[in-house]
């Protein structure tokens, strides 16, 4: 399976076998162009992805040992992200599968996120719960069976990884903001600063950081213009503790609801290392499965993507050659059309 993924500013593309073994996974990113503008640029996304492109997938099957003659179904990331981005993508995987006369299967970004984790643990327990944490988006994705989802909780406003990034630019420290704070928080005190902890006291399982966001930049001004300084490190650590623990209360209850014995965590900022230790002592506590990507199927890749789409090719979906990039479709509606 050819595995292709463009949906925001990493032009990805893998060569994955058996929907498990993991053969080449090659992720060209834009970052340092974005970073210049403190955020990331949507026409230059697409225009940066059209160049490189031809030279990531080509690299995914060189780099496999296979060769393109010997692919045998591409899967491309149609669903969720920016339009011009998701096209070059789509566009790319048609020309494929139409030259290669192989099956094109369309993936929503987010399946692609669940699949980090069954990847490379085959055995992950089915049903269980997914908490996929990204600069795109932040969700509680109960997996009932593989391709099978309902959706628990979604954010109501920034994604967690949005905050983070939100928070850095503020304070100067540049974007992507999250791996930034990761670091500047390990040497930081994490009860400096008593962020409030955005929706927890409400029972349902959506998400909310605009507020926080709001807090954490209030709380520096006001301190700031009062002639204060404040130690960069101390509100990172404050900040990202604030982040983690709602992520932490609104994980254990959907567990607790669902009745699951496992849960799953992807998207980029499962990467962050306060997140992983705060999820692996607690999943310890409760006698919990956990499973976390390992740190290359954080972020967006392709090998995700690839994964995702043999399990889609395994039940016989398969999409057609007049398959569209859609950028806001829910994570429920799968046709895989
Ligand atoms: O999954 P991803 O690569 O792209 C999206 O689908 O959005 O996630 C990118 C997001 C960014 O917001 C970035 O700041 C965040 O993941 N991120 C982190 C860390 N590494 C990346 N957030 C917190 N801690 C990290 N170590
Ligand atoms: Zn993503």
């Amino acid at each position: 399976m050819l595995g292709i993924e463009t949906s925001c500013d990493e032009t990805a593309a893998a060569v994955v076998a058996d929907g498990h073994t993991i053969l080449s996974n090659v992720v060209a990113s834009q970052m340092d162009i974005h970073a210049k503008f403190g955020g990331i640029v949507p026409e230059i996304a697409a225009r940066k992805h059209i160049e490189a492109i031809g030279y990531v997938i080509k690299d995914a099957v060189d780099s496999s040992g296979k060769t393109l003659a010997d692919m045998q179904a591409i899967a491309v990331t149609s669903k969720r992200g920016l339009i011009g981005s998701l096209l070059v993508g789509v566009a790319a995987a048609k020309s494929l599968s139409y030259t290669l006369k192989v099956p094109l299967i369309g993936v929503h970004h987010v399946e692609g996120h669940l699949f980090a984790n069954i990847l490379v643990n085959p055995r992950i327990p089915i049903p269980h719960v997914c908490l996929t944490v990204s600069g795109g988006h932040t969700m509680l994705v109960y997996v009932k069976d593989l391709c099978n989802y309902e959706v628990l909780g979604n954010t109501l406003d920034d994604a967690a990884g949005e905050a983070f990034d939100k928070i850095a630019k503020f304070l100067g420290m540049g974007f992507p903001g999250g791996p930034v704070i990761d670091r500047l928080a390990a040497q930081g005190n994490k009860t400096a600063f008593n962020f409030p902890r955005p929706v927890l006291r409400e029972r349902g399982l959506d998400f909310s950081f605009s507020g926080l966001k709001t807090a954490v930049t209030n709380m520096f001004k006001d301190k700031v213009e009062k002639g204060y300084e404040l130690p960069l490190t101390d509100v990172a650590a404050s900040f990202q503790e604030a982040v983690v623990e709602v992520l932490v209360a609104k994980s254990m209850q959907a567990v607790l609801e669902k009745k699951v014995s496992a849960l799953s965590i992807s998207g980029g900022v499962s990467a962050n290392r306060r997140l992983r230790e705060a999820f692996s002592d607690v999943c310890e506590r409760d006698g919990l499965q956990l499973f976390l990507p390992p740190l290359a199927l954080c972020g967006d890749n392709a090998a995700m993507i690839a994964a995702a789409g043999h399990a889609r090719l395994s039940r016989g979906e398969v999409s057609g050659l007049d398959i569209d990039a859609i950028p806001n479709a829910p994570l429920d509606i799968q046709d895989g059309r």
